[in-house]
C-alpha cells in the first residue's frame, strides 16, 4: 500500500485541462524519479506472480502512454511486447478494431503476425477511462487466438465503469472515483 501512496503522490492533477470540467491527471512527473518507475515496474510484477498461475507470453501496450511501462514490463517478465496503435501508424499486415472516443471512433491495429494462438497475453495502459481503447485492444488479442490473462492499468476512474465492459479481470494500481 505504501507503493501506491508513494505513487499516486507524484501523480499531479491538472484542473480543465485538455477542457473544462476534466481534471487531467498527469503521469509524467513519476518519470522524473527514477525510484518511482522502480516501484511501479515492482508492483506490477508482484501482483502478476499472484493474479496469473502462468508465464507471461506477450505484454501489449497501448498507443501511447502504454509504451511507457509496457516495454520494461515485458522484459522484466521475459516476455514480448506487442504495440498497439492508432491508424496507419504500423506497416505491414495488421488486424483492426475501432473504439469509440469522446468524440467519434477511431481504429486501433496490431500486426497480424504479433500474437500466436494460445500465448498468455497482458494488457498495459496507463489509464483506464470509459474502457473503449482497452476493449478495441482485446478485441485484437482474441482475433489473433491470444489467451487474455489481465488488463493493467496505473490508474481507474472508477466513475466511469470501464473495467466492467473488458473481457478478462483488470488490475488498477490507483483508483480514483
Ligand atoms: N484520459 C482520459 N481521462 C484522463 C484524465 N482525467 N487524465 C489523464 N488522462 C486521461
Amino acid at each position: 500500500m505504501a507503493d501506491v501512496a508513494y505513487i499516486r503522490s507524484l501523480l499531479k492533477e491538472h484542473p480543465d485541462f485538455p477542457k473544462k470540467g476534466i481534471v487531467f491527471l498527469d503521469i509524467f512527473p513519476l518519470f522524473k524519479q527514477p525510484r518511482a518507475v522502480e516501484t511501479l515496474l515492482a508492483h506490477l510484477v508482484h501482483h502478476l506472480a499472484l493474479s496469473v498461475d502462468s508465464q507471461v507470453d506477450v505484454v501489449v501496450g497501448l498507443d501511447a502512454r502504454g509504451f511507457l511501462f509496457g516495454p520494461p514490463l515485458a522484459l522484466r517478465l521475459g516476455a514480448a511486447f506487442v504495440p498497439v496503435r492508432k491508424r496507419g501508424k504500423l506497416p505491414g499486415e495488421c488486424v483492426r478494431a475501432s473504439y469509440v472516443k469522446e468524440y467519434g471512433e477511431d481504429i486501433f491495429e496490431m500486426q497480424a503476425d504479433a500474437i500466436q494462438p494460445g500465448q498468455n497475453v497482458v494488457v498495459v495502459d496507463d489509464l483506464i477511462a470509459t474502457g473503449g481503447s482497452a476493449s478495441a485492444a482485446a478485441e485484437l488479442v482474441l482475433k489473433q487466438g491470444g489467451t487474455l490473462r489481465e488488463f493493467l492499468f496505473l490508474i481507474e476512474l472508477t466513475f466511469l465503469g470501464g473495467t466492467k465492459k473488458l473481457p478478462a479481470p483488470a488490475y488498477s494500481m490507483i483508483k480514483i472515483d
